[in-house]
This record gives structure tokens, C-alpha cells and sequence, in this order.
């Protein structure tokens, strides 16, 4: 199903976006720039927090993960190693006529009549033969008047149209004096009396009148230099369905794909020259790739280990689209996990745990890179429920054999069911790409290998040991696995056959003496989307009693405590009452040093808890004349807690406050 043009609910989000300081649009006093994003208060809070529960996840909380944080320009020839230089390109189609350009895949279907033109009849070279063209029409004994004017009008091209108009010649006299032409001169082509070819095609939808195909087909004639366009036929038509050939805003044909390199191009240093060229990186893992040496020979990290990084990154994407889901600037977090080869985890524990057999996924040494890929899948997964994004809200897409890249042996898409995702059979939301987990294989490594010349295997002391208490049979079926895996790789990546089998053999020796280059499980997440589907999943609007107890709609962002922008809002009931302001800033202070307050003092109180509602804040404290025991002892030094979600409002200790929020914002 189609994804519909609009959609109310994003424009709602899109607005609050605005409106509350999440999001706003890049340069707007400019009139903006497309693809580009920048998040206001409430934004930069929310992404500040989903970053460091990321950081904190993936890095903090084990020991087998540690952060890199490389710069955004580097060398070129990591771009090359990667195949970013030569193959990171989106195909791209572009309209003849208004040079717009598409994303081929993701140009909407249309249906209907395609015209097919060939050439139009240009009418200064048509002009050029003015004299033969009226003394035929002379001769027909019709034009008179037209060929007594023509001593005059053959100076003036444009007289001699529109005198030709006024004549009252038909495109049907046109073609015949064409064809008399055509018979009187055989010695001229058609190029030279003005025939100009080039292809062009319109489709028009059912219902729709033909007059707009002739009119943007004369447009696109013109735009090719042609002064005018004096006759235009098309030369086929076709009935087309579902056909992603038209562009959906004026029907014309668009040009052949071809690809389109995504990564932003810059010079370094004061000279603009090839020599000079760097790029703004497209993804942040190849840092991580470049920087694996450094990392290891630095800390104390064994295979399996991982290295993280979260930081900008950059593609000039053709079409940036559903808000800041396809942006030109975004925020990656990635993690590089490394892991040994599977006939290395063979050669030590024996074998290589099957996922069928999975019981538990505690990682284990009998785990090869099927396990470890779904290990990251359910981590990653379970990081996202979190966070507050239920698993209902997830699909879980394993890409088709075709669908993987040649170095993959498998990826997992983690998608989120936004609202602008398309729709299927049922009408249920299909989801949009959040993180992919990829199992790269050791291709990234070896590649950086082969370009840098400096080496990136690993020496491990336990496979050496191991692969001394094999027998021969075993260490001759794992060396011809890990020669004929390497094999592949050389051979894929263009080494020649010969050179290749002397590498691979080279490396299927430096196993049997404990070396290998590692595998990798990537786990690729984009923050900006992750922040998207939080908005999107936290926006409801519902029905609440307002102060005197008739129902209002309220807008509420529900976020989980953990990345919700601000923690909690205090509120003194009146402003201009010093004995509570003191103690509601005496609450702020308290809690403040552990978490994101927000002191609110102004208007009615409940005008304020909508304002934090529609915020997202989960907690609202307010301090009231109870809390100075006006109403009795047993009051004082409590305060009114109230639940953004469901408007419930409990009286705690302000002694209970501080560890009751940190329990569950944590
Ligand atoms: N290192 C692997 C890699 O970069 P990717 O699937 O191209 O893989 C990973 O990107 C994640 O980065 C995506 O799942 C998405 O969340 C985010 N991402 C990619 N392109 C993006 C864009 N144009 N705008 C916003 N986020 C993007």
C-alpha cells in the first residue's frame, strides 16, 4: 500500500516539534536548508540522554567494550579501503524538464497513457526554408498573401510564424507541405530542415487531457534551445502501470538511473586540488577499523572485544525526507564487536554452538558469529524496550540472501513502525529502518590491511596452544575452511586468482600458529531516528478533567522516565507567597544535583501541568500549603507528586523525594 501523501498525525508531531523546542528546522531565517536539522532545548536534552544510556549500555556496563571518539575528517584512502569512494551511491533518476532529482527506489508508482515523443520540428531551422515551404504553399494556390509578404518576413523569423498562424495553416497542411518538401529536396535530411531528435515522454493519468503532455513536451523542446517547437507528434503511445519511470509531479519520463556518490566532498589546506580532497564521513565505523591496532596494543582488550563510538556523520542523500528520519547531517552510534574466526572458536572449544542450540545467550567460548549476531540482535532490542519503545513497536527484518551486501553474512534491521511507514496488506505499519546488526565477516580489517600495508591480524596465545593438540585431520579440515574462506575474500575484492591462493594459504598457516584477522558484529544505530521514534511513540492525546473538572484534550508526550528531557517539574502553588517559594526552591535544589529539574512558578497550576505534559516531564512536585502544615503537623514537609501519565497525584516526604525519583528515572 502507498505511504498517503499526508499524513495529520506527523504534521501534529512535526508542529509540537516546533512549538515545544525539540526540533527545529536548520537556518529557518533563511528559509532553511534542506536535510538539515538542529534540536532546541527540550531536543538536546532528549538526545544528550538517549547518547548516554547508549554510552553508558554498550560501553560502561561491561568489560568487554570500550569508546573511541576519531575525528569526522580523515584519510582519504580509508574511503577507499571501505568502497565508500567507489561504490557508496544511491541510484538516481532526474527529471529532463525540471532537473529535480529522485531516488530511484523511492519514486511513487504512477499509472496511465505515456507519450512518446521522438523530435519536434524546430521552428527556426522550419524558418529557414520559409521560401520553399510558402512557394510550395503558393503553388497549392492557397497562401497568396503569405508569399506576396515574403521579401519582408524573411528577415523576421518571428513575423513569419505568426503570419504562418494567422494563414490558418493546419498541422495537417504543415505535414503535406512537409511531405512535398520532403519529395522536391530528397537531398536534405530531416536534422537540416530543423527535425530535432531527442526522446522525451509524458504520462497522463486516466481522465486526464492530453493538451498538458503536448505543453510540457514543447516546454522540454525549448529548453533544448529550440526558439520554438512548430510541430510535435507523438511517436508511440503506451499504457504503463505502476511504473516508477514518471515523475509524480508532471508526468514526464525520467532519465535512466545512475549513481550518485552520497559522501560529502571538501578540500584540506588552502588548495583546491585533487591532491587535496578529504570527506566528511559517511559513517563512523571506519574510524573504529582504522583505530583497531591503536585500540588493542593500548588496553587491555582480548578478541572477543569491542570498540564504540558515537559521532556525526554525513551523506549528501537525494532526497532527505520524513523530517529528520533521511537527513543529510545526523548522529551514529556504532559498535565494532570483534570476534575470533569460527575455526578458531573450533580449534579451541572443540565446536561451534549452533543458534538452534542456543540456550541462554550469556556469551560463551563455543560461540561463533551466528550466536554473537544474535546475541547483539537481543541486546539491542532489549536496549530499545528500555528506553520506552515496547518490542510491538519493533519488527525484527533479517535481509534476504539478495538483499546482503558481499561481505555479509547476515543482517538484522531493527525497524521502529513510524507513522509515515508504509502500510501492508492488513494496514498494519511495516517500520523503517532504526539500526541494522550486521556480521561483516573479517572484511572491513582485511581491507584496511591490504590498502594500509600495516598488519591487522591478531596473535592468540589460546588458539596456539589449542591447535597444537589437534589432530592432523582436524588441522587439515580447519586450515582448508579458513584458506577457502579467505579465498573468497581476496578473489571477491579483485585480487588475481594466483596472488590470491598464495595470500590465503599465507593466512591459513598463520592460523595454525595462533593468527587471525577478526571478525566483526556491527550493531549501527542512528540517533537522530532513535530520537524521531521516541517523539513519535510518546505523542497521545487523551481526555483529562481540567481545574474545574470538565474534560479538556490534552497533548502528552509519554517518553520513559530514563530519556524524558526534563525529570520533574517544581511547582510552588503560588508565586507570590515567599514562605512557599522558599521551600519549593529549597525542593529544586535538593533535586537538582541528580537530575533535570525545571522550577515553574508561573500561571495556574494546572495551565503548568499541561505545559509539562506536553514536554514529556513524568514527574510534577508541588509544594502547596500542606507542605508548610498549615492544614496540621502531620502535612508539613510533604509534597503533592503528580504522574504525568495518568494524572495521579500521591503526598510523599520531601526526605522520600529524592532516592523515590532516582529509582525511577534510573
Ligand atoms: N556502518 C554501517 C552503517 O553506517 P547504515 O545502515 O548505512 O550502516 C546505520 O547506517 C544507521 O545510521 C541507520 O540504521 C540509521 O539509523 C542511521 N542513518 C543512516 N543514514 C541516515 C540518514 N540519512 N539520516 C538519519 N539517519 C541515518
Amino acid at each position: 500500500m502507498a505511504e498517503p501523501k499526508e499524513n495529520p498525525l506527523m504534521e501534529k508531531i512535526v508542529s509540537l516539534c516546533k512549538r515545544r523546542g525539540f526540533i527545529y528546522q536548520s537556518s529557518e531565517i533563511y528559509g532553511g536548508i534542506n536535510g538539515f536539522w538542529d534540536y532546541g532545548p527540550l531536543g538536546a536534552e532528549l538526545k544528550r540522554n538517549v547518547k548516554e544510556l547508549w554510552w553508558n549500555t554498550m560501553t560502561r556496563q561491561r568489560d568487554d567494550v570500550v569508546g573511541l571518539e576519531a575525528t569526522i575528517i580523515m584519510s582519504p584512502e580509508i574511503w577507499k579501503a571501505s568502497g565508500h569512494v567507489d561504490t557508496f551511491a544511491d541510484m538516481m533518476v532526474e527529471c529532463p524538464l525540471t532537473n529535480k532529482r529522485f531516488r530511484a527506489d523511492q519514486v511513487e508508482p504512477q499509472s496511465g497513457t505515456a507519450l512518446f515523443f521522438e523530435s519536434a520540428l524546430e521552428v527556426s531551422a522550419a524558418l529557414k526554408n520559409i521560401k520553399e515551404t510558402l512557394a510550395i504553399a503558393a503553388e497549392s494556390g492557397r497562401q497568396e498573401n503569405i508569399v506576396a509578404s515574403w521579401p519582408n518576413i524573411h528577415a523576421d523569423e518571428a513575423k513569419a510564424k505568426s503570419l504562418i498562424e494567422k494563414s490558418g495553416l493546419s498541422n495537417h497542411d504543415i505535414e503535406e507541405i512537409e511531405d512535398r518538401y520532403r519529395r522536391t529536396y530528397p537531398e536534405h535530411d530531416s536534422r537540416s530542415r530543423g527535425n530535432f531528435s531527442r526522446s522525451f515522454a509524458v504520462l497522463i493519468k486516466s481522465g486526464e487531457n492530453s493538451g498538458s503532455a503536448y505543453k510540457r513536451a514543447e516546454e522540454f523542446y525549448k529548453k533544448q534551445g529550440l526558439l520554438g517547437v512548430l510541430f510535435l507528434a507523438p511517436a508511440r503511445t503506451v499504457e504503463v502501470i505502476n511504473s516508477r519511470e514518471f515523475n509524480p509531479e508532471n508526468g514526464v519520463k525520467l532519465t535512466e538511473p545512475r549513481p550518485f556518490n552520497l559522501m560529502f566532498k571538501t578540500y584540506v589546506g588552502p588548495v583546491e586540488s585533487e591532491d587535496n580532497v578529504a570527506y566528511l564521513r559517511p559513517e563512523t565505523a571506519q574510524a573504529i577499523f582504522a583505530q583497531f591496532k591503536n585500540v588493542l596494543d593500548s588496553s587491555r582488550v582480548k578478541v572477543p572485544f569491542g570498540i564504540a563510538q558515537i559521532g556525526k556523520a554525513f551523506r549528501n542523500e537525494v532526497t532527505p525526507r520524513n523530517f529528520t528520519f533521511r537527513s543529510r547531517e545526523f548522529e551514529q552510534m556504532e559498535l565494532e564487536f570483534f570476534i575470533k574466526p569460527d575455526e578458531a572458536v573450533e580449534a579451541i572449544s572443540g565446536s561451534v554452538v549452533s543458534v538452534s542450540q542456543l540456550s541462554t545467550l550469556n556469551p560463551q567460548p563455543t560461540w561463533g558469529w551466528e550466536a554473537w549476531h544474535k546475541y547483539w540482535v537481543e541486546e539491542r532490542i532489549k536496549f530499545y524496550e528500555g528506553i520506552g519503545l515496547p518490542r510491538t513497536t519493533l519488527v525484527e527484518y533479517w535481509q534476504k540472501p539478495e538483499e546482503l551486501a558481499h561481505y555479509a553474512r547476515a543482517t538484522v534491521d531493527i525497524l521502529f513502525r513510524f507513522p509515515f511507514s508504509k502500510r501492508d496488506e492488513k494496514g498494519e505499519l511495516m517500520g523503517e529502518e532504526l539500526e541494522g546488526i550486521a556480521a561483516r565477516s573479517d572484511f572491513d580489517l582485511s581491507q584496511h590491511e591490504r590498502f594500509s600495508g600495516k598488519p591487522m591480524g591478531v596473535f592468540d596465545d589460546e588458539l596456539r596452544a589449542a591447535w597444537a593438540k589437534l589432530d592432523e585431520a582436524k588441522k587439515a579440515e580447519l586450515s582448508k575452511r579458513y584458506f577457502e574462506a579467505r579465498l573468497k575474500y581476496l578473489t571477491k575484492t579483485g585480487v588475481e586468482q594466483a596472488k590470491a591462493e598464495k595470500e590465503a594459504k599465507e593466512d591459513a598457516e598463520g592460523l595454525a600458529k595462533g593468527q587471525y584477522i577478526p571478525h566483526v558484529i556491527e550493531p549501527s544505530a542512528g540517533v537522530d531516528r532513535l530520537i524521531l521514534a521516541l517523539i513519535c511513540n510518546a505523542y497521545y492525546e487523551d481526555q483529562m478533567p481540567d481545574e474545574k473538572g470538565k474534560m479538556e484534550t490534552r497533548v502528552v508526550m509519554k517518553f520513559h522516565p530514563r530519556v524524558a528531557p526534563i525529570k520533574v517539574g517544581v511547582l510552588p502553588l503560588l508565586k507570590n507567597k515567599p514562605p512557599l517559594v522558599e521551600k519549593a526552591l529549597a525542593v529544586r535544589d535538593l533535586l537538582r544535583p541528580h537530575m533535570n529539574v525545571f522550577y515553574d512558578d508561573a500561571g495556574a497550576i494546572g495551565r503548568r501541568y499541561r505545559r509539562q505534559d506536553e514536554a514529556g516531564t513524568p514527574f510534577c512536585v508541588t509544594i502547596d500549603f500542606d507542605t508548610l502544615g498549615e492544614k496540621g503537623p502531620e502535612l508539613q514537609d510533604t509534597v503533592t507528586l503528580r504522574y504525568r501519565d495518568d494524572g495521579k497525584q500521591d503526598r510523599v516526604k520531601i526526605s522520600d523525594l529524592l532516592p523515590l525519583l532516582l529509582e525511577k528515572i534510573r
